[in-house]
């Protein structure tokens, strides 16, 4: 994938709203992700860290190596965990679907919000598969947009996130991809598994998860999208306004909003593909 088809761009704005999302969700998505000292663990598409820095102090005895297609948002991810005192994460630049690597190089992969942005996820899948040791495991977590629903209701809202759905689908990436992850791990060879959803669910008794999850990560990622939606002539420039405060009015104190994510494990297992070493 090229940098210029990454829906969601490299601007400060979303930097923000990445880090917003990685630390309203700490508890949610990594408190059961602890990877033992001295395994080695890759982060593929680490971007500009928000995961590397809770990655790392969840598991400060492992060896992480973290990489990402774009080289400015490594040289963010190593300021970054510098500036956070972590010392066991080192940085290259790199393509999921090209890495160089030696086969059965690491312990442990983690894969976050990756996925969806790649035209052939599976293929992916299979080019980090040989990178495990024997037994070794996956893990990836993925978003569902099409998981989002919310009180008061909007078709206007709900049309604002088919915007970025079919803007990030015309990307080649799949903006609906958590539903799909069993499915795709599986052809892929991994084995054993796993899918737990994670529901974020947000009223108004749970006010950081309304900043920080309905406001800064979900509906700023929708309006992020506004002007490519607009110029592309997807919705009107009414239907839009209002679904933007349609998704933001879900943030007041008779709001509701709810949405899904899906971790997936999974293990390298020779049997699942037929190879013979
Ligand atoms: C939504 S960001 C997620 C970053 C990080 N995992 C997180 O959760 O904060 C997606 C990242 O995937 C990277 N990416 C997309 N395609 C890639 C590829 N083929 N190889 C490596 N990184 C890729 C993008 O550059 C971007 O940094």
């Amino acid at each position: 994938m090229s940098q210029k088809t990454y829906v969601h761009g490299y601007s400060v704005r979303e930097s923000e709203r990445l880090s917003d999302q990685a630390q309203t969700l700490t508890g949610l998505l990594h408190d059961d992700t602890r990877y033992p000292a001295g395994s080695r663990v890759l982060e593929a598409g680490c971007g500009i860290g928000a995961q590397t820095v809770i990655l790392a102090k969840n598991s400060p005895g492992s060896l992480i190596t973290s990489v990402d297609i774009s080289q400015e948002s490594i040289r963010v991810a190593g300021e970054r965990v510098r500036a956070e005192g972590i010392t066991n994460v080192t940085f290259q630049t790199g393509d999921i679907l090209n890495l160089m690597f030696e086969p059965e190089s690491f312990d442990h992969i983690f894969v976050c919000f990756v996925l969806e942005h790649l035209a052939k996820p599976q293929r992916a899948l299979e080019q980090l598969r040989p990178l495990l040791k024997k037994g070794g495991t996956i893990t990836v977590i993925e978003g569902d947009h099409g998981s989002a629903f919310f009180h008061p209701g909007s078709a206007d809202a709900q049309k604002a996130i088919s915007c970025l759905v079919k803007l990030q689908q015309e990307m080649g990436g799949n903006a609906l991809i958590g539903r799909q992850l069993f499915p795709l791990l599986t052809a892929a060879g991994f084995s054993d598994v796993h899918v737990s959803p994670r529901m974020v669910y947000v009223d108004a008794s749970r006010p950081a998860l309304v900043e920080g999850f309905t406001k800064l990560t979900f509906t700023a990622m929708v309006e992020g999208v506004g002007d490519a939606a607009l110029r592309q002539g997807l919705i009107s420039k009414e239907a839009w306004d209002q679904g933007i405060r349609d998704l933001y009015r879900t943030a007041e104190p008779d709001g509701v909003f709810c949405y899904t994510f899906f971790k997936a494990t999974g293990y390298r297992d020779e049997r699942m593909t037929g190879q013979k070493e």
